[in-house]
Parts: structure tokens; sequence; C-alpha cells
């Protein structure tokens, strides 16, 4: 074959590179806006690497039983199904958890829900022990308070017995198992028999209009039941927060993540009940997030 022959025919080998490069152009086609992430994360997926170490293979040819596989995520990416489903797992507060269609897919704005409680905690740290997550999806909030407060105990509940066993498998990997009591059923019902030091809750605060205007990867894939309260939001809210108060120990804290159209309203809602001390924290890109109160 001659020099320039050889050339040729390599330029047509699907290289790792020239994968990346047609993909992030593919899946950005297709409606993704994180489509060079996407394509970085489902190629280091089948190929059992790390994201970071596909800058060292560009000029690598995986092979057809690779690309294969990575065609089958890519074309499922492009009709809208999030990278994470795909994978099985989201990176939340620095820790792997595993994902399904039943939990939530974690947010990073969920983060400041667990910066919150670890400040009240640096505070106070004698009165933390006792924590209850309520509508714990994956399990991110009491599996990662567990992994930074090692003295304290959880309680973790869902309504969904699916999601339920997603958390209990994402404690088991993370080594809180043992700190963690897994129940399932209706807010605060199952919460009943013992006061916590700590209630928090990442509930469904989205309305059945907003539902409608959400992505499709949002609104076809993610768990309704995780997303939707009801006709305005505030429903689940209404529901926990008084239930929540005589579930509190003294001196306690209901945590809650919303929106921020909702923080004012979710605000009022906690003084109108009687808690104290009533705040709204912002989150990472400075919007309204964590409303909180006192017992
Ligand atoms: C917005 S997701 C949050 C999941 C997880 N805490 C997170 O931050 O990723 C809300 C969770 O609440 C659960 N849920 C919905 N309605 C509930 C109810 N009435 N009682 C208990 N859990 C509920 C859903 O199944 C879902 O797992």
């Amino acid at each position: 074959m001659s020099q320039a022959n050889s050339s040729e025919a390599d330029s047509n080998v699907w290289t790792i590179g020239r994968l990346i490069n047609w993909t992030n152009q593919y899946l950005s086609d297709n409606g993704s806006d994180s489509s060079r992430l996407d394509t970085e994360i489902l190629l280091a997926e089948v190929l059992g690497c790390e994201r970071i170490m596909l800058y060292t293979r560009f000029e690598e040819d995986p092979g057809e039983q690779i690309r294969s596989k990575f065609r089958e995520l890519v074309k499922r990416r492009a009709a809208g199904c999030p990278v994470a489903y795909l994978v099985g797992h989201k990176e939340f507060f620095s820790l792997k958890f595993k994902v399904t269609t039943d939990t939530l897919i974690p947010r990073p704005d969920t983060e400041d829900a667990v910066q919150a409680i670890l400040d009240l905690a640096k505070n106070n740290p004698s009165q933390v022990n006792t924590i209850a997550d309520v509508g714990t999806g994956s399990g991110i909030l009491a599996v990662t308070l567990a992994k930074e407060l090692q003295d304290c105990r959880f309680l973790a509940t869902d309504i969904s017995e699916a999601a339920l066993a997603v958390a209990q498998e994402n404690a088991h990997s993370h080594g809180v198992i043992d700190r963690i009591k897994f129940r399932v059923g209706d807010l605060c019902i199952p919460l009943q028999g013992q006061t916590y030091d700590i209630i928090v809750s990442n509930p469904p605060y989205i309305s059945e209009t907003e539902i409608e205007e959400c992505s499709r990867d949002i609104r076809d894939y993610e768990p309704q039941l995780a997303l939707v309260s009801g006709p305005t939001g505030m429903e689940i809210y209404q529901r926990l927060v008084p239930e929540a108060q005589p579930l509190l120990n003294p001196g306690g804290w209901l945590v809650l993540e919303t929106s921020p159209m909702l923080a004012p309203t979710l605000k009022e809602t906690l003084e109108k009940q009687g808690y104290q001390n009533v705040d709204i924290k912002q989150d990472y890109t400075g919007n309204p997030r964590i409303v909180l109160g006192q017992v």
C-alpha cells in the first residue's frame, strides 16, 4: 500500500477521537445541550475506563464490539434518555450513586441541602444525632450525610419501594447501611414513634402545568412520582410542614429543598405553622433553594 493510500485508510478508521467528534455533533443536533460530556461519559462506560483516560486514547481503534455497544447507547441518548439512566449511575457530592428509572437523577442543587445540614451540625455537634430523610429516592441525602456525620443515625423513607431498594444498595456500597433504617410509606407516617433532630426532604415540587414545559429528558424519563406535587407544586409541602413539626426534638430543624419560585411561599408556610428562625439559603448559582425552620 502506498503512503497516500495508507493515510487515506487511516482516516476512515473510527478511532476514539473520531467517534467523540462525530457523536458530539450528532447528539447536539438531536437536542442535547451537554453533547460533548454525554459522548465522553457513554464512551468511557463502554470502554470501562475513567473519562479522563479517553484523552490518552484518541488514536486507538476500539473495535467493532465496543462501537456497536456505544452506537446503541448513543441512539437511546439521541431519543432523549438521560445519560445517568443509560450508564446506571450519577455522581453526587463526589460519590457515585446507582440510579434507575425508579429514582430521580441526583441534581447538584441538592448538594446545598447537604451543606445546610453540615453547617447546622458543625454549629451544634451535640444536638444533631438523628436525621430523617423523607422521599430519599436513590438515598443521596441520607447516604452522603451518613458518610459525613459518622455519629448520626438515619431513617430514610420513600413511598416507592423500588426507589427505596436502590437507596439501600447505595447505602451498602458506601458502607453506611448499619446506620440507616429504611421504611416505605407516605411522608411522615414512617417516622412515627420517634423524634428527630433534623428532618430533611427534597420532595416533588413541580406543578402539573410546569411538568408539561420540562424537557423531554425529564418529562418522559424521570418518575412523575418524584417530580409532580399537584396543581400548584405546594401540595406535598402543605402536608409535610405540619406533619414534621411534632416529630422534631426541641431545637430541631426541618430542611427542605425547593424551587426559587416557591421559596418565598414555602418560607411563609413554615412561619405560619410556627417554625422559628425560618431562613432561605441560596444554591451554588445564587438562587433561593433551601428553606429551613426550627421548632
Ligand atoms: C424529588 S425526588 C427526591 C429524591 C432524592 N431525595 C433526591 O434528592 O434526589 C422525591 C422523592 O419523594 C418520593 N415521594 C413522592 N411522594 C411521596 C410521598 N407522599 N411520601 C414519601 N415519599 C414520596 C418519590 O418517590 C421520590 O423518590
